[in-house]
This record gives structure tokens, sequence and C-alpha cells, in this order.
């Protein structure tokens, strides 16, 4: 009977911390559903202190989500904690997860507080957390460059004061696999009470060692991995929950543990927070990436053929690939269509918003015979947007012609005024952005512009990325369309929406 790996998973939390990759409530609540339709164990939903929004976000999420533990993170001080407690206060299961910084270099630059101090706030926020759950995870942040005695000190007591997880943070992505491993080991043998806890690790990918470090720990015992879908996260990112639960899977013969996590919903939870964060999925990204299982070589190819495990060491149907395949047409009825968002985890806010949704449906049927469920998921992202926005796309006619410059005339709703504009530029895409600017005049700058296909074929939709930076701000815009011109158009629009936002939110390790 192999030991049960927990997997706690952060895209809500660490994921969201990347630049521009911030989400709504709702938002949130989809991706929510999708990790526990794939059975993750912890679900840590956000930062309640950091904003209302960020609350009411944790909130809803805890309000829904039934399966899965959700967790809310607070610093190692009684406002944040209790602000945690409250987010959390209707969730089926919960966990507060608080946290201080235990390294030398942070300990004296950013917290300015001497080691006695610290331990003294970490025992405090512990037994503050237990007064909302019997369920709290306490981390040492920047553990990777902290001094192993002290660890060993303040994790001793934070036990003894109720804490049942410790997760051990490598926050800046420094350690190297062995050295991490044999932390984790030492851990465990030198703290007297170490066996009244459950260790877990949290590992940056800034030197593309998160998955080892994580798999390393769990071979010195470690058992909760923290992870994100796609490997979301701060700077370069987490370890990313496929890789992780596919590395265990895979090697059985090696670890001595497995998840519970279904790994078939995976690729559908790929497809969903790269379309709701805008961070598209690298081609050759393992287990996710579009040819993660694709053979190009003859002799790959010929091998597979013949017998599947010469090259494949994982069957893509086991991640996911291949499902969702033609689901709804234009001859589907409403029923079938809102019996495929529910399951989908696609929620409308009203009758309405439902019918609307299932106009749209009917328009993008006539223009693309077979429609997908990553085609219902850009349809909702859509809705939710377009329902949200001061400024949104009325109409578009572009026009471009070999040896002509190409030409833009657009129309802009702007809180239901309607404004109309003209430009040229070096493409029919440029034309329509300086358009759009010669009319709300942003000032930001354009740091991404990506389309991928949503789909295979030319009728598929294309799903555009704009990412804008200003004033110290970035947010990414997404806009989906058959045409790519008017998708081009919904992102950039999209994106100036979230500028127009402004954002009063803290941030936890800062
Ligand atoms: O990277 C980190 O140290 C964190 C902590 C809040 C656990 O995200
Ligand atoms: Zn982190």
């Amino acid at each position: 009977m192999q030991e049960h790996l927990i997997i706690f998973d952060t895209t809500l939390r660490d994921g969201e911390q990347s630049p521009g990759a911030s989400m709504t409530k709702e938002e949130k609540v989809r991706i929510a559903w999708q990790l526990e339709r794939m059975r993750v164990d912890v679900i840590e939903a956000g930062f309640p202190a950091a904003s209302n929004g960020d609350f009411e976000a944790v909130k809803a999420v805890a309000d829904s989500v039934k399966e899965s533990t959700v967790c809310a993170l607070a610093r190692a001080i009684e406002v944040d904690i209790q602000r945690a407690g409250e987010a959390l206060k209707c969730a089926k299961s919960s966990r507060i997860h608080t946290f201080i910084a235990t390294s030398p270099i942070h300990m004296q630059n950013k917290l300015r507080m001497a080691p006695e101090q610290v331990i003294e706030q970490a025992v405090k926020a512990v037994k503050w957390a237990r007064r909302y759950t019997d369920n709290v995870e306490f981390s040492p942040e920047d553990a990777g460059r902290s001094e192993v005695d002290f660890l060993c000190r303040i994790l001793e007591l934070v036990i003894d004061a109720g804490a049942t997880t410790l997760n051990i943070p490598d926050t800046v992505g420094y350690t190297m696999p062995d050295q991490f491993g044999k932390l984790i080991n030492q851990l465990r043998e030198r703290i007297p009470n170490s066996d009244k806890a459950i260790f877990s690790v949290h590992c940056h990918n800034d030197l593309g060692l998160a998955v080892a470090n994580s798999l390393t720990a769990v071979m010195n015992g470690a058992r909760q991995i923290e992870c994100t879908i796609n490997g979301l996260g701060e700077r370069a990112g987490n370890a990313s929950l496929e890789e992780i639960v596919m590395a265990v899977r895979t090697r059985q013969d090696y670890f001595p543990c497995d998840t519970r996590i279904d790994a078939t919903h995976i690729v559908s939870a790929s497809k969903l927070v790269s379309s709701i964060t805008g961070f598209p999925v690298q081609p050759n990204k393992a287990i996710v990436g579009a040819n993660a299982f694709a053979h190009e070589s003859g002799i790959h190819q010929d091998g597979v053929l013949k017998h599947r495990e010469t090259y494949e060491i994982m069957r893509a149907e086991d991640v996911g690939w291949g499902e969702n395949k033609l689901l709804l047409g234009k001859h589907s009825g409403r029923n079938a269509f809102r019996t495929r968002l529910t399951e989908l985890g696609i929620e409308f806010e009203s009758e309405e918003m439902l019918n609307s949704m299932f106009a749209r449906f009917k328009e993008l049927a006539d223009k693309k015979h077979e429609i997908f469920d990553e085609d219902l998921q850009a349809l909702a992202s859509d809705e939710v947007i377009v329902s949200h926005e001061c400024f949104r796309l009325v109409s578009l006619i572009v026009h471009s012609e070999t040896g002509e410059v190409p030409y833009a005339r657009i129309v802009i709703s702007e809180n239901g005024n309607e404004i109309h504009a003209e430009a040229r530029g070096s493409g029919p895409v440029d034309a329509t952005f300086r358009a759009i600017e010669s009319l709300l005049n942003s000032e930001s700058q354009l740091q991404l512009y990506s389309v991928n296909n949503i789909t295979s074929g030319t009728d598929a939709q294309g799903e555009v990325t704009v990412r804008l930076y200003k004033s110290d701000r970035i947010v990414n815009g997404q806009g989906a369309d058959t045409d790519i011109v008017v998708a081009s158009a919904k992102a950039y629009l999209n994106a100036l929406n979230k500028l127009c936002h402004k954002l009063e939110r803290a941030h936890p390790q800062v």
C-alpha cells in the first residue's frame, strides 16, 4: 500500500502573483472547480488580507468547493489571520497557511526583526490560526537560505503551538536537489516532535530545479508538494503540478507514495489556466505542451506505431489529450449547452447571461461547425469580460491588400456611448491598435502580443493575448474569435479595461 502524497495547488495564490496573472473571483471559482474535479487535496485560494476583492474571491472558492480543503494565506500577523479565518468560515474543510521569513537576509533586511522575535511571532501566529481551524500550515519563508539550527528551533515550537503541516519553501529557487533533499531529511531527523506534522515543500523554479527539488524532498520524507498548473508562479514559477503528478505516477517503482489526482483532467486544467491568465504553454512543455506526445522523426513514429512503449513512457490519453472531442454543433439545443457548461464548471450569473452565451454559441457554430470544450471555455471568458467592461468592441472593418497600406475602422462603446476612429498601420492588427489608441490614448506600452489557435483547423478560434505595461503595472488582456483581428481588438480592449481599474492590493511577501 503506497503512502499518500498530498497535492497542494497554489495556482490561485502563488500563481496569481505572476505579473499580469491576476484573476477575478469568477475565474478563481472556475479554476477551483477544475482542481476539485482533478481531486487536488488542498487548494490555496489566495491571500485574503491583500484587498477586499481577494477576500471575496477566497470566500467564493471556500463557499463553492466541497471535496478539496480550501486554504488561505496569512502573514504571521493577527489581522491577516483574522481575515483568512473569516474568508474560510463556510468552507467544508479549511486550512490557514501562515508564514514568516527565517533566513538571515530576510530577517535583517525585510523584517528587521531579531531571530527570537521571529520565533515568538511564528508561535503566536500558529496559535491565532488555531482559533479558526485545527488544520494549520506554517512556512519559514526562504528556508532554503536559512540556518538549519534555527529552522529546527522554530519548527519544533510551531508544532507545539499546533501547526499540523510544516512547509519548507525554497522561496528564491536557490537550492540544489541533493542539498534540498538533505535539508528535509535533517529537519525530520533532528526536530524531536517532527512525527506530529506532515512535511511539505514549496519550490520556485529560478534555476529550473523546482520539480527536481520537490521530488528529491519526497524521497527524503516530504508528503505534501505545493505546485501550480503549468508551473505558474512568482518570477520563473513554482513546481508544475502536472510534472510532479506524472513523475510520481510513471515511476511507481521508484517513489514510495502516490497522489490521488485524476490525471485525465490535467490537459483541460492547463488550457483553462492558460486561457484565463493569458500565459501560453510552450509547445515542448512536459505533459501539457502541444508537442509533448507528438513524434516527428520517422524512426520514432515507426517505433511508436509498432510498439508504443519504444518511445512513450506515458499515454497521452491518461493526462487528458484527445478528450474533449466534438461535443456540440449548430443543432445542439439550449439544454445540451447548459449541461455542458455546468460540467465544465462554468457558472452564469443569470438566465440572461446564459441566453446571451447561447446566442453567441449559435453564431460561433455557424462559422465553425465543430464546437469543443476549449471553445466553450473561451466563450465563457469572453462573456464575463464583456459583461463587466467599460470599453467594448462594437464593430471593426479592416482592409488589407497586397501593395496597399492596411486600414482599420473601429467602433467602441465607452460606458454605453459609441465612439469611432480609423487608422492605418503596418498590418491589420497594427492599424486596429492604432485606431483604439487614437480614441483612448492609454500611454501604455505593448509588451507582448501572441496568437494561439484554441483548437485545430483553419476555422478554429484564435486566442490573442496582449500584455500592456503602464506606471509599474502589467496587465494581460485576452480575446477570442474566429477572426484573429477581431480577437486582437478584443484582447487590447480587455487589457485597457484592466488598466483603468486601480487595484490596491498588498503583496504577501513584500
Ligand atoms: O515562496 C514562498 O516562500 C511562498 C511562501 C508564502 C510559502 O510563497
Ligand atoms: Zn512561493
